[in-house]
């Protein structure tokens, strides 16, 4: 039976810089000083899309200056936004399982958007399918291939919608190129290139080189793009790692002794329509870049195929600004855009960061009302769990094949993905 379409209610999972803009040093100097997924869904909620909003970390210490933030950066700045929200865990501990107590409070249909730490995305996203819940959790999905196999039958079985938060698929340049590509025969090579300054080392001090690597974290990006590219068409077979290190773990960032700098994976391809064809692609990601580039992020691609090429480079989109203490810098309004509009309203909904979890939301919706089953995303294009486990893949081959110092096999067999 279908109905109209209610509110949603949401959890967000995770209280860093990608959902307040908050960080262990105050406001995030970076692109997203108030974040992006606790505006988007007040945003949300002004437009009658979203109903009640919770957020759980792991202290709730922090909440108090996080509801401060949004109260002066938020409310304060854009015309008629909500910012209340529950928050979790009540006491000031430290709980690394609050999310349970948080996700117990929600019915069924309501929703979990997680981003924390790589490490936890797993067993989170789990306890949130199985409590029938949908859920959108970022990049890198999981760490491990099995996990991702699991969270694909997890979903199947409970019937709920479950998104890798990919937002560089909602990337106007980004989709135009995919589709682009379509027309250009047979894939060839791929070359990614993804990079943040140095500086970066501080901020993820608490997790870089201990739970996760800059493959993970940035190449997780492009290697989704390409397997998006390929999709039905060409499947990643083998990999082979190579890592750059040294200026990680020497002073003064001095991270743990195993942290990687620059992350290069070498992937054959194989062409699902020829068997003589096959293509190589080349996913490099460094967390040493050089400071003041003008830059956050270097991110650039080239796509070579049978009957022509692609090159995209995001970081210099054809605007830059000058000012006289900092220098030149580019920067990407298509991603977020934080000034208000003519009627002093939040303007970015055209942002990709925004459209992300819009798409989301909008497809939790659809659900509840009885309009459309979760299954049928997979046929859009969506980054579902299921159109993304070849991301997650290449990303565990590269790791095991780093820590084993060998090339990674990926096969298909028994309708399952898995690593050799
Ligand atoms: N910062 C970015 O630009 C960005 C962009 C896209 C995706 N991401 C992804 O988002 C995730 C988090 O990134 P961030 O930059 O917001 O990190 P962050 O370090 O600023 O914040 C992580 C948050 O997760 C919370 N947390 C840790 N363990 C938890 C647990 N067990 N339960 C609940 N909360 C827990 C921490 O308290 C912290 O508030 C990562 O997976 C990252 O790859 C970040």
């Amino acid at each position: 039976m279908t109905t109209e379409m209610k509110k949603l209610n949401v959890l967000m999972c995770g209280a860093g810089e990608y959902t307040t803009g908050w960080t262990e040093k105050g406001a995030s100097k970076s692109d997203k000083k108030i974040g992006v997924v606790g505006l988007t869904l007040f945003d949300l909620r002004r437009l009658g899309k979203v109903d009640q909003l919770s957020m759980v970390g792991v202290s709730g210490a922090k909440f108090p200056a996080i509801k401060k933030h949004f109260e002066e950066n938020i409310a304060g700045v854009y015309k008629d936004m909500d910012v209340s929200f529950e928050s979790f865990p009540k006491a000031d501990n430290y709980n690394p399982v609050a999310y349970k107590e948080a996700i117990d409070k929600l019915s069924p249909g309501d929703a979990v958007i997680i981003f924390t730490p790589d490490n936890t995305h797993y067993p989170i996203a789990l306890y949130a399918i199985e409590h029938d819940l949908h859920v959108l959790v970022t990049k890198p999905a999981v760490q491990l291939l099995p996990h991702h196999n699991a969270l694909v039958a997890a979903a199947k079985k409970h019937n709920v919608v479950c998104f890798v938060e990919h937002h560089k698929r909602f990337d106007p340049v980004y989709s135009d190129a995919k589709a682009r590509a379509a027309s250009l025969g047979e894939f060839n090579f791929f070359s990614a290139w993804m990079s943040q300054p140095k500086s970066q080392l501080d901020t993820f001090r608490a997790w870089a080189g201990k739970d996760s690597d800059i493959s993970y974290y940035l190449s997780s990006h492009h290697i989704d793009i390409h397997c998006w590219i390929m999709q039905g068409r060409a499947v990643p077979t083998r990999v082979v790692a190579s890592a750059a290190t040294g200026i990680a773990t020497s002073e003064p960032y001095n991270c743990v002794p195993q942290t990687e700098d620059t992350i290069t994976l070498l992937v054959d391809w194989q062409s699902l329509s020829s068997s003589k064809h096959r293509g190589t692609a080349v996913y490099s990601a460094s967390w040493t870049a050089p400071l003041k580039s003008g830059v956050h992020s270097a991110q650039q691609w080239y796509y070579m195929a049978e009957k022509g090429e692609i090159n995209v480079d995001q970081a210099h989109r054809g605007y830059d600004i000058v000012q006289d203490e900092t220098g030149k810098a580019w920067y990407n309004p298509f991603y977020m855009k934080y000034s208000p509009s003519e009627s002093g309203h939040f303007d970015g909904q055209r942002g990709y960061g925004y459209i992300s979890i819009e798409k989301f939301i909008d497809a939790a919706r659809s659900v509840n009302a009885g309009h459309v089953q979760p299954s049928e995303f997979d046929g859009h294009g969506l980054p579902t769990i299921a159109n993304t486990v070849l991301t997650t893949a290449i990303l565990n081959a590269g790791r095991i094949s780093l820590d084993e110092k060998r090339p990674v096999n990926i096969k298909h067999t028994n309708g399952e993905w898995i690593l050799e």
